[in-house]
């Protein structure tokens, strides 16, 4: 039988109440969601695919990047605090709440074809996470910089760093899963 083709569109479609809400308001303050986000829902999700395809040690890296996520919204917060601290995002509430559903279409893909699934998996998450660190946490850091907001700028910057190592590791561990190099549990 020949296995279903498998894009990250498909996966982006799962996680589309999440994309949709976070991609029209790129506010800074919006970025505590998007953390939160990422830390709740999007890589403890990539980190159940990883365990139910059987790959633990990158089930083990997608939740060691989902903690450190949420350092990065503790931060923002923090930075934010001066000026109101951010309500409670509906997007990632309602991103929490769209979950049964992502998980069903999630597993059905899982078991047409497990490796394709984890594969794309590390893809998006390489691009979100090159996203952030080439595009919107720079942006962020050099307007407050050009504003003469220094300590926020540092903040940013520590992001970025954090980010970057983040697509590091990704990109790393989709160089050894397409080598074949990564141990699978079945
Ligand atoms: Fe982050
Ligand atoms: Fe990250």
């Amino acid at each position: 039988m020949a296995m279903p083709e498998i894009t990250e569109e498909m996966i982006f479609e799962c996680f589309a109440a999440a994309q949709q809400s976070t991609a029209g308001s790129a506010t800074a303050e919006s970025f505590v969601d998007v953390e939160e986000y990422e830390n709740q829902i999007m890589y403890p999700e990539f980190a159940r695919w990883a365990e139910k395809a059987g790959y633990p040690q990158l089930a083990t890296l997608f939740r060691k990047v989902a903690g450190e996520e949420k350092l990065h919204a503790v931060w923002l917060r923090e930075l934010y605090a001066d000026i109101g601290v951010p309500s409670r995002g509906e997007d990632t509430q309602r991103a929490i709440d769209a979950l049964t559903t992502i998980r069903a279409n999630c597993d059905a893909l899982i078991d047409m074809n497990p490796d394709g699934v984890v594969e794309k998996a590390l893809r998006v998450a390489i691009s979100v996470e090159e996203r952030e660190y080439q595009d919107i946490y720079p942006r962020f850091r050099d307007q407050a910089r050009a504003e003469g907001r220094d300590a926020e700028a540092a903040v940013y910057q520590r992001v970025v760093d954090s980010e970057a190592q983040h697509a590091d590791w990704f990109r790393a561990a989709l160089a050894e899963f397409e080598a074949g190099r990564v141990a699978a549990v079945h």
